[in-house]
């Protein structure tokens, strides 16, 4: 037994170790997301999402989170969705720069929180799979917020610059924002306990956010999402703070992580109302929430 679960755990440490260098938070932002998301859903919302999600799920959309970073060889396609890079002035402009490296427009990743929101709304159109749609935008919706998934093309959003986080570690930083940050402040603040880290971030949206918070979830049209704006924040946060002082081989430590660590929290925090808000507009939004 001891033995069995030794190598199962080696084996996904080397997994996990050899993933190709990617865009997307890693499980635990997608994680985090997906459950204050899951949290701020209306009754209504909650049952058509629950119906929905594949059974080994166990009834936890945050479950389903990273499925599509885990099937992305199954959807080859789907790569591009996952980001949406800019020339590096800080904005994100859909016309300009929602599409793939083929020029195919619509293939970033505002275009897929859209394609798969009105999916789900269009209870007619039975061509795409309903749960794998959900699977797609609850993913994306949680990489939108991500400040490198709006980074510059040049350096594939972080990915090309390596950097040394506290000395130790030889990373990049798309890296040290997917999953760095996330795994020292659950260290040093959370007694390295993802649940207590996220009961932490979620009780923040009524207490420290609560004024923001309506301002967050709002969107004015009924039939699009809000995503290109969340990807016009995600630009400007990525020159703000992200790039900010970073060279190839600079050596992050406190002075970034102190920096850093606020921005990952409310971008985690924003982008579970906001998943909570679309989900909630596909899925009928006249009864109550369930825990706001
Ligand atoms: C929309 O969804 C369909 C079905 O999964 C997919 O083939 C297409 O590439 C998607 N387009 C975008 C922009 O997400
Ligand atoms: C709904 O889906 C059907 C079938 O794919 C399609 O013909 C129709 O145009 C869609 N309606 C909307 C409003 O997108
Ligand atoms: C809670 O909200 C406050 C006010 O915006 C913010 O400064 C703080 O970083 C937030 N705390 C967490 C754990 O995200
Ligand atoms: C990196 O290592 C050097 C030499 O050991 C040390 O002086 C410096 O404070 C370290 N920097 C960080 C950010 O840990």
């Amino acid at each position: 037994m001891g033995l069995h679960l030794l190598l199962l755990h080696v084996l996904l440490v080397t997994v996990v170790a050899r993933a190709p260098a990617a865009h997307a938070w890693r499980k635990e932002g997608h994680y985090m997301v997906c459950k204050i998301a899951q949290s701020f859903l209306t009754s209504e919302a909650s049952a058509a999402v629950t119906s929905l999600l594949p059974g080994w799920a166990r009834g936890e959309l945050a479950e389903t989170c990273s499925w599509a970073d885990d099937e992305r060889r199954r959807y080859p396609w789907s790569g591009a969705l996952h980001f949406a890079d800019t020339p590096g002035d800080c904005q994100f402009f859909y016309d300009r720069d929602c599409h793939n490296t083929e020029g195919k427009k619509d293939m970033c990743v505002v275009g897929g929180i859209n394609n798969y929101t009105a999916a789900l709304m269009n209870s007619s159109a039975p061509s795409v799979d309903p749960t794998i749609s959900l699977m797609f935008l609850a993913h994306f919706v949680g990489d939108v917020h991500q400040p490198l998934h709006c980074g510059n093309t040049d350096d594939y959003g972080g990915n090309t610059i390596i950097v040394y986080w506290y000395n130790t570690t030889t990373t990049n930083l798309h890296r040290v924002w997917d999953l760095d940050i996330i795994q020292k402040a659950m260290k040093d603040f959370y007694n390295d306990d993802l649940s207590i880290m996220t009961q932490v971030i979620m009780k923040n949206i009524t207490e420290g956010w609560s004024d923001e918070e309506r301002e967050w979830e709002a969107c004015p049209s009924r039939t699009k999402t809000c995503a290109d704006r969340y990807a016009m924040e995600s630009a400007q946060l990525a020159c703000d703070v992200a790039y900010a002082g970073v060279e190839q081989g600079s050596i992050l430590g406190d002075d970034y992580f102190f920096s850093a660590v606020p921005v990952v929290q409310k971008r985690i925090a924003q982008g579970g109302v906001r998943l909570a808000a679309i989900l909630n507009r596909i899925f009928g939004e006249n009864s109550r929430p369930q825990s706001i």
